[in-house]
């Protein structure tokens, strides 16, 4: 989406996203975790911030009910608020990224176009999806909201699930069975994810040595919005 206003300057800044991943000793990313409601993905994405903590990883979630709360309170559930509430999100995980930090989002994200999108803002190789895959009929009873049994019961539209579509992943970097794996299981494929693309360190004793990192060239946009040079 190119911006509304036109009397606008980039402003280009002198630290690097490299020297802020030096400064971390980590590879700034994000871990989109996409699936229907109740198939864990704050659940997991939680686990997984304590366990990336726990190694000394910075970490940090955006979580779908939380940023409703806040920077997303001024939208719904309608076709066009969902498009807008996950276009939003992908450029703030995109930003805390770019700063240097694991993003891990937990959005129902159900358009595969929206996740496309959010894809492109990153670096290649930086964004993981992950479908928590578990079957709606086991989401259904989990209901840990309660929404399903609203929904069911049409005091609720809009539903993912029940009266709104979702879109399975087609290019998902991992596809968990949340219904058979239990929620640590999951939280280690995700590591092992992370570990094989090499975006966290190796280990903390080796934070000060120089690393060998490869810098992907990035095609798409700049977290804060700027075009990239591909
Ligand atoms: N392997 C698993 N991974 C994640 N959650 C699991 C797993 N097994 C059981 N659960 C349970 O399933 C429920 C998942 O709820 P959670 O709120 O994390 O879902 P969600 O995907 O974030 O839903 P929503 O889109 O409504 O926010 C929790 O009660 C959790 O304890
Ligand atoms: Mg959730």
């Amino acid at each position: 989406m190119s911006p509304k206003a036109t009397n606008i300057t980039w402003h280009a800044g002198s630290v690097s996203a490299e020297t802020r991943e030096r400064l971390l000793n980590q590879r700034g990313c994000v871990v989109w975790l996409t699936g229907l409601p109740g198939s864990g993905k704050s659940t997991i994405g939680r686990a997984l911030e304590r366990r990336l903590a726990a190694s000394g990883h910075a970490a940090y979630v955006l979580d779908g009910d939380n940023v409703r709360h806040g920077l997303n309170s001024d939208l719904g559930f309608s076709p066009t608020d969902r498009d807008e509430n996950i276009r939003r999100v992908g450029h703030v995980a995109a930003m805390l990224a770019d700063a240097g930090l694991i993003a891990i989002t937990a959005f129902v994200s159900p358009y595969r176009a929206g996740r496309a999108r959010a894809r492109k803002l990153v670096p290649r190789g930086r964004f993981i999806e992950v479908f928590c895959g578990a079957p709606l009929s086991v989401c259904q009873h989990r209901d840990p909201k309660g929404l399903y049994r609203k929904a069911r019961q049409g005091k609720l539209t809009d539903f993912t699930g029940v009266s709104a579509p979702y879109e399975t992943p087609r290019e998902a970097e991992l596809v968990l069975d949340t219904a058979a794996m239990n929620v640590s299981r999951c939280v280690r494929a995700i590591e092992n994810a992370l570990r094989r693309r090499r975006l966290l360190s190796p280990t903390r004793r080796r934070a000060g040595k120089k690393s060998a990192r490869a810098e992907p060239s990035a095609a798409g946009t700049s977290a804060q919005g700027r075009p990239r040079r591909a």
